[in-house]
């Protein structure tokens, strides 16, 4: 029976099992949210599809911004082992796809309208040659900027930072006042999420997508970019001795417990701060990184569904798949997560003001043409070249002999030879 076939019938007889109730199966998933708010936000889909009688199969893979899960991913695929639903996202759905390994997801999306409700630039990212193959869950903002406000108060830093000129002269504030100025996670992930809000701070969004994401020579090139990597670079000086390695949740707990001022982290940091029982504004503020206000970098979680024998495992793939797109979902798992629902029709009135600031922002920035792609979170480049220029990043962060040239030339050098 035709993939798309199998689909049909699922939804056929998830309606039918809406009305009967009687249909129970399990489902694994792959995923790699192990952090406290993550795990918080994960405990919401489980309880929902418990709640209908499925079992959750939970395969965790731990390690931030997901690298660890995609190699063990591989490696359950090649053995004819795939799990019902993995965390995959952005280009790498791409090339999960064109192996045909993927469910296509079309019966669902049409039936549940999905094409109305989400963000044109979302539901491009989530389809294969036009065939629904994922389903996102998220809108994570990037280009954040985390502080614990009662730091800032005591070393009287009374504004957000508008450009990098005055986050220094904030962060040499916080260090006066005998703290760490910049709480940084020394993993390659985490050097270039806060490098690509550098980069979109110091060049703006039209330069970003030149460099970053089209690897222009003449942007990578440039006395922008080397501002940008100069910029970086000084950010090392702010950051404590026992950054390398550490990761960020464990980080932002510096920033939590106030013993750190700043993180530059996505949106997933909020997650922590609000299983901590924080709240914004008074216990810690959200700003947009410095000189990025007017932009917005987005980074979209998704599941992808693999291709499943077993009918009662077909099923439950296909409640999940219908729950994730769900509003109640999108509404209960993004206020734990941190990010804001992708579903476009979801009210934002339970949410708090970083959410609301960021909803506005990213359907401002979608119509004034200066929403990006997170590079540093797999939203633009193919994943070999983006394991290529993290890596080059996060050399440059942890070798002061790596000169901005050299880093320059090593930029140059990513550009896939025509
Ligand atoms: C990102 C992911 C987020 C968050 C973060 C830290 O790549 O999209 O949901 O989990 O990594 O692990």
């Amino acid at each position: 029976m035709p993939q798309s076939h199998r689909f049909r019938r699922v939804v056929a007889s998830l309606l039918a099992s809406v009305c009967l109730g009687a249909w129970a199966g399990e489902v694994e998933v792959l995923h790699y949210w192990t952090s406290g708010g993550e795990a918080k936000s994960l405990a919401e889909l489980k309880g929902m599809m418990a709640q209908r009688g499925h079992s959750w199969k939970d395969f965790a893979v731990v390690g931030g911004g997901g690298q660890n899960a995609m190699d063990v991913l591989k490696a359950r695929v090649l053995a004819g082992n795939p799990p019902a639903a993995a965390n995959i996202k952005g280009p790498a759905i791409q090339e999960w796809a064109s192996l045909n390994v993927l469910s296509n997801l079309d019966a669902m999306a049409s039936f549940d309208r999905w094409d109305e409700v989400l963000p044109k630039v979302v539901a491009d990212q989530m389809k294969y040659k036009g065939r629904y193959v994922a389903v996102p869950v998220n809108v994570h903002r990037v280009n954040w900027l985390w502080a614990n406000a009662e730091v800032l108060r005591k070393a009287g830093v009374n504004e957000a930072p508008r450009n990098f000129d005055e986050f220094f002269k904030a962060a040499d504030k916080v260090r006066a006042a005998g703290l760490i100025a910049l709480a940084h996670g020394g993993q390659d992930w985490q050097d270039f999420t806060t490098f690509e809000s550098v980069v979109l701070g110091v060049g703006g969004p039209k330069f970003y997508d030149s460099a970053l994401v089209k690897l222009e020579p003449a942007a990578l090139g440039s006395d922008t970019m080397r501002r940008s990597l100069d910029t970086f670079r000084r950010l090392r000086g702010y950051v404590d001795d026992a950054s390398r390695g550490r990761d960020w949740n464990v980080t932002t707990e510096l920033v939590i417990q106030g013993k750190a001022g700043f993180q530059f982290m996505g949106d997933w940091a909020k997650g922590e701060f609000l299983a901590a029982g924080q709240q914004p504004g008074k216990d810690f503020r959200c700003f947009p990184a410095p000189g990025t206000a007017e932009a917005f970098t987005f980074n979209v979680d998704s599941f992808a569904m693999f291709q499943l024998k077993g009918w009662e495992a077909q099923k439950a793939q296909g409640y999940l798949a219908f729950l994730l797109m769900g509003k109640d979902f999108q509404e209960r798992f993004n206020l734990r997560k941190g990010s804001i629902p992708v579903r476009q029709n979801v009210a934002m009135d339970k949410f708090d003001e970083c959410a609301k600031v960021s909803s506005g922002d990213f359907s401002k920035a979608a119509k004034a043409g200066t929403l990006v792609p997170s590079v540093a979170h797999g939203m633009a480049l193919a994943p070999g070249q983006q394991a290529a220029m993290r890596k080059l990043v996060s050399d440059f962060w942890n070798n002061p002999q790596l000169s901005v040239n050299d880093a320059q030339k090593q930029l140059l050098a990513l550009r896939p030879a025509h």
